[in-house]
């Protein structure tokens, strides 16, 4: 399953190593992760529910779902989709064990910091940047063995403002935003602490205490931040239909991880479920990676995503229906076959209009919710805003929320774009710097520049969406005083 030519990505594998998976010795490359590495050598089933002994797969591939979750070296509930692979570990699929090894949280480190930067995606290192030329300490941390949160796996040139990146790919943007914030670690402004997961918020008042552990290093930090921003981006939306647990079934962010980062198939023939432009965006990187793509359903009577990428897909033989949905997804332990149906104007099956489609994996492309649970944790003010992508923390012009030096930016602020989550990092990035060293003509007008520009990138038809939802917070951030 892995891929060798492609063309725009090229994969040079780092060096062979090999591992034991339920007593198999399997082969992978250092640098991919335990549950790429399966997929590769043809594991899909990964667990089983702990209820009904059903089989479980790989879904989301950024840790936010569970269904990777295995044994790994005697520590149960592992996230394999984001835990690096090493040579001679010990994998195992049952989960429903007592842990067989001690919790490996034993090495404990204290760190105080100004701001605390939970995500390195577009927001999150934006925020860092930002903050960290303002000679306040910065700690920015993300679970991810590597930064740049969905830009890694983005290798179409971006839409949007050309004064944001449009027209570049989102891989060189990562790229590009790694290198500037590796330039202030190099100085001492930033500290950087990937492949460590953000696990709670444990009180506030002057200061922030949250836990964070790194599972590659067994060290688990006591975090002490005068100021935080979350930047978690988001998480994939889930579809209900009989058969959407099988293993084959993922979201489309995971299918991009697979393929684009580890270099690995998801499958051989895909049905796509959602034709807005990650829908569209993925069904092409499929096809790039030579992968078949069965054909594209979309609920709605047309297609949501731009019709460039919709262009690009007919011109392959890929066909789109619209009004069409998933029905159901059948097979023994993993997907073999989907049935596909016509919807009517009240949303309800068209009877006799079933096809099955013979396909190993099942895409959705179903939209994103935001990931704010730390937020909410942390007792922020929250509301449910259908057009931000479910509930969010209500928050103010310069990305503050209810609770006193906690700032949200990007995704997690609500489903919008990179370029937008970039700008709302900078913006939580030179607030929360202002809070800590006061606020000048400077830092005034630098603020004013990037509100305007975040205000123009809303505009126009594809930004509807993105206007309403912010105008509703902003609206409740000014009743609450926030
Ligand atoms: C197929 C596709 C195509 C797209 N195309 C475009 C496009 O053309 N133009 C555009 O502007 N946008 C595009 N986007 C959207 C864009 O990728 C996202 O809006 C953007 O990545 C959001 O940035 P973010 O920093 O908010 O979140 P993310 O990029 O999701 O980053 C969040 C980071 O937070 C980390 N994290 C989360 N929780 C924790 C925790 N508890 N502890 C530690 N770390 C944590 C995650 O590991 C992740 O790295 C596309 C998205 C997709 C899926
Ligand atoms: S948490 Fe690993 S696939 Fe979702």
């Amino acid at each position: 399953m892995r891929i060798d030519i492609h063309p725009i990505l090229q994969f040079d594998r780092e060096r062979e190593i090999s591992f034991l998976y339920n007593g198999n010795k399997i082969k992978a490359f250092e640098g991919e992760t335990i549950a790429s590495a399966l997929h590769a050598a043809g594991i899909k089933v990964l667990s089983h529910s702990i209820k009904l002994n059903r089989p479980r797969g790989f879904f989301c591939g950024i840790g936010k779902c569970s269904s990777c979750l295995m044994r790994v070296n005697g520590v149960p509930n592992v996230r394999t989709c984001i835990t690096p692979v090493e040579d001679g570990m010990v994998v195992e699929s049952d989960v429903q064990q007592l842990p067989s090894a001690e919790f490996p949280g034993s090495n404990k480190e204290d760190i105080s910091v100004d701001i605390l930067v939970v995500g390195a995606g577009p927001a999150g290192i934006s925020a860092a940047i930002e903050a960290g030329k303002r000679g306040v300490s910065v700690l920015l941390v993300d679970e991810n063995p590597m930064l740049g949160g969905q830009l890694i796996k983005q290798t179409h040139k971006f839409f949007g403002s050309r004064k944001e990146r449009a027209g570049t790919r989102g891989i060189k943007i990562a790229e590009e935003l790694e290198e500037q914030v590796r330039e202030l670690e190099k100085n001492g402004k930033v500290k950087i602490l990937p492949g460590t997961s953000v696990f709670g918020y444990y009180g506030g008042g002057s200061s922030h205490m949250l836990g964070a552990a790194n599972k590659m290093s067994n060290v688990m930090y006591h975090i002490n931040a005068k100021k935080v921003i979350f930047a978690c981006g988001a998480q994939e939306n889930m579809l209900s239909f009989p058969g959407n647990d099988l293993p084959g079934v993922y979201g489309a962010g995971g299918v991009q991880t697979l393929m684009n980062v580890y270099g690995i198939k998801p499958g051989k023939r895909v049905l796509m479920i959602g034709a807005g432009n990650v829908g569209l965006i993925v069904s092409y990187q499929l096809l790039q990676a030579g992968v078949e793509v069965d054909r594209v359903v979309e609920a709605m009577p047309r297609i949501g995503g731009y019709s460039v990428h919709a262009a690009k897909l007919r011109r392959n033989g890929v066909p789109i229906y619209t009004s069409h949905s998933v029905k159901e997804v059948y097979g023994k332990d993993r997907v073999e076959g989907a049935i596909v149906a016509k919807l009517d104007e009240n949303w309800n099956f068209v009877e006799g209009s079933e096809e099955d489609v013979k396909c190993d994996t099942v895409c959705l492309a179903v939209g994103l919710t935001p990931s704010a649970r730390l937020l909410f944790q942390a007792g922020v003010k929250r509301d449910y805003i259908p057009e931000a992508g479910g509930y969010v923390a209500i928050h103010n012009m310069e990305m503050e929320t209810s609770v006193k030096g906690i700032y949200v930016a990007g995704d997690s602020s609500g489903i919008e774009e990179a370029s937008t989550a970039m700008l709302e990092g900078k913006i939580a990035g030179l607030s929360a710097s202002i809070s800590l060293t006061g606020r000048d003509s400077s830092t005034t007008a630098k603020m004013e520049e990037y509100i305007k520009t975040l205000e123009e990138m809303r505009r126009g038809p594809f930004g509807s969406k993105a206007r309403e939802a912010k105008r509703k917070i902003l609206e409740e951030a000014s009743n609450e005083g926030i």
